[in-house]
């Protein structure tokens, strides 16, 4: 029998909040125990909460330097939306997933936004660091300081993942605080579902030659043409541990309604759960996510929806079959 860890979640701060409160609902609806029903071990650690990491105000005063490339780097810092609450937040996280990965468990996090990836990713990247990613999401999530329009740092967990965001200014900036972060090779990264990606994510995209199947390519070739390609190139050998990372708003709106953005025109309820169990099947999954359950945007039925649609796409990763 495999063993197993859940680690719950951190509260990360974006516009939208409630997005802390999504984890708990997946494991209220009685995911434990359907994990367990597959014959896994459980040890659930609780629900992270991060009470003691308070968040700094945000709006940070930018004094001329005199040096125009060290300013608009400032400026640029100065947008991000909480960032030193972020990182350490999601250091934490790096520093649970490690040890439980490290013990041989298979750490599954529940989500919380999507910048929790920085850190479920680099605790996976710490124990394997051959490791790949499958990324499953609407959005990019590659935005660097420079090109966010929002600030919000859920929409770049990517670019300090791949280290596409400047060195910090001096070792006081608060972009020192992502040093941490492990660094992922762009070869080692790729995506199925994408339909909203900003413009300056698509110049990132083309510029580091990055693999992306979008909503385009699915209907085109179908998921499982798709989900086979994608394993061609950032596992060719099929040797590679995998990190799964499942925006949950990768599905379409009609199937997980409950999100802080979401985008019409993706993934069917079997599309997305086709992707876990392939993903299952290869016997190379690491660690999982499922990002992104917000309980308090919606109606109560929408939150049922997206917490059952998000237990059984974690369930599918964990080795249900249908037959
Ligand atoms: N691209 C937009 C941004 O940078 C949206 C990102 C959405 N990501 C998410 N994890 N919800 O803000
Ligand atoms: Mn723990
Ligand atoms: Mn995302
Ligand atoms: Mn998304």
């Amino acid at each position: 029998t495999p063993s197993n860890k859940f680690l719950p979640t951190p509260k990360t701060v974006a516009p939208k909040l409630g997005v802390d409160k999504g984890p708990i609902h997946l494991v209220q609806a009685g995911l434990i125990n359907q994990v367990e029903e597959l014959g896994w071990r459980v040890v659930f650690d609780g629900h992270h909460q991060f009470e003691d990491i308070s968040p700094p105000p945000n709006g940070i005063q930018v004094n001329p330097t005199g040096d125009a490339a060290v300013d608009t780097l400032n400026t640029s810092i100065a947008r991000l939306r909480s960032p030193q609450f972020v990182a350490q937040v999601c250091e934490s996280v790096a520093s649970a997933v490690q040890a439980h990965a490290e013990m041989g468990h298979l750490p599954v996090t529940l989500g919380g936004d999507h910048s929790l990836a920085m850190g479920t990713i680099s605790g996976t990247l710490r124990t394997y660091d051959q490791a790949c990613v499958i990324w499953i999401d609407a959005h990019a999530d590659i935005n660097t300081i420079h090109s966010t329009d929002t600030g919000n740092i859920h929409g770049m967990p990517l670019s300090f993942l791949l280290k596409l965001n400047p060195p910090a200014p001096s070792p006081d900036s608060v972009l020192a605080k992502f040093d941490w972060v492990s660094h992922l090779p762009a070869e080692r990264l790729v995506y199925i579902g994408l339909r909203d990606v900003d413009k300056g994510e698509k110049e990132i995209l083309k510029k580091h030659n990055i693999k992306a199947f979008s909503m385009h390519e699915v209907d085109r070739y179908g998921i499982g043409k798709v989900v086979e390609m994608a394993l061609d190139y950032v596992n060719p050998q099929r040797d590679r541990p995998i990190h799964l990372s499942f925006d949950v708003d990768a599905l379409d709106p009609s199937v997980a309604p409950s999100t802080g953005t979401p985008v019409r025109g993706g993934l069917t309820f079997r599309e997305g759960h086709y992707i876990c169990e392939a993903i299952h099947e290869t016997g190379l999954l690491v660690a999982l996510d499922l990002m992104e359950v917000n309980p308090t945007l919606a109606d109560a039925e929408s939150v049922r929806q997206t917490v059952t649609v998000g237990c059984s796409l974690v369930r599918s990763a964990l080795g249900e079959t249908l037959l």
